[in-house]
């Protein structure tokens, strides 16, 4: 397993295993990997004879009052995680690699950006279609695998694949929880122990949602109501927003009579925390 530092050596290690007729899937990350991240790279080198695992926390998609400084890095400990499940390849470049000082160029989206955690964090998803795009160019995978924790940005992103004609495929790979339920994400390294206690109340919400669909309840109001009542029983829990949203254009419904998304996002003391469930994996 390596790990390289430059456009350079990503291309020309992807013309080798080209030569070689290797497929090869991309996994991007933010590094601080966990097995949520295990688990795309397990995918990835299933579906794929090389993988190559991008570890950028990419600055573009953090407002100047969110997290980006205190986001944890831990490249060392990523390389383990990577090697274990079989990548073949860390590409950690540094923020001057990948937007140069006359860097001018975006890639931005309407109407799906515009829902959800577009709404608190309205420039995030065109920092996200941005550096993807350039990883897309940067590695031309056969295929990309992203969380379906992150369902608005894999909604995002099929959509720009499809809008732009990326000849990649995208894969959403389930969400992969703690055994008290709390999702995977490297933000939980933010939580005291109390608060950690109190994330629960996202898992345990999501649950109840779930429970209401499987028992047949199409009204999203009710599920909303039970789910956002349930929320505010937590005093460390601050709502940012409880949706259900039609599956590919992220507008919010009414009634649940097509595949839907119910995703939720809520502050534990400062950290934002999101999960959610696609009604079709019910
Ligand atoms: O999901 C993430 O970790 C990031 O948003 C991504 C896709 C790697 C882009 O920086």
């Amino acid at each position: 397993m390596k790990i390289v530092k430059t456009i350079a050596e990503v291309r020309s290690q992807v013309k080798e295993w080209r030569e070689q007729g290797f497929t090869i899937g991309l996994v991007p990350t933010m590094g601080y990997l966990h097995e949520g991240h295990a688990s795309l790279i397990e995918a990835s080198c299933r579906e794929n004879d090389k993988t190559i695992v991008s570890d950028f926390v990419n600055p573009m998609q953090f407002a100047p009052t969110e997290d980006l400084a205190s986001y944890p890095r831990d490249l060392e400990l990523d390389s383990k995680i990577v090697e274990a499940h079989g990548g073949d390849l860390i590409f950690n470049p540094e923020p001057e690699e990948m937007y140069h000082k006359n860097f001018s160029s975006f890639v931005d989206m309407t109407v799906l950006t515009q829902e959800l955690c577009g709404l608190s964090r309205p420039t995030h998803f065109r920092g996200v279609c941005t550096v993807v795009t350039k990883l897309f160019h940067i590695v031309k995978p056969d295929r990309a695998y992203f969380g379906k924790k992150d369902a608005q940005q894999l909604a995002v992103i099929r959509h720009m694949v499809d809008d732009l004609n990326i000849d990649i495929e995208i894969i959403g790979c389930p969400i992969v929880r703690e055994s008290d339920g709390l999702a995977k994400s490297s933000r939980n390294t933010y939580l005291n122990q109390s608060e950690r206690k109190a994330a629960l109340i996202l898992s345990k919400a999501i649950f109840l949602g779930m429970d209401m669909v499987k028992n047949g309840e199409i009204n999203c109001s009710n599920i909303i109501n039970a789910m956002q009542n349930y929320i505010n029983s937590e005093p460390l829990a601050k709502i940012d927003y409880v949706k259900i949203v039609d599956c590919e254009t992220m507008q919010q419904i009414e009634i649940i009579d097509r595949p839907a998304l119910c995703a939720i996002a809520v502050y534990i003391g400062k950290t934002r925390l999101i999960d959610n469930f696609f009604t079709e994996d019910i």
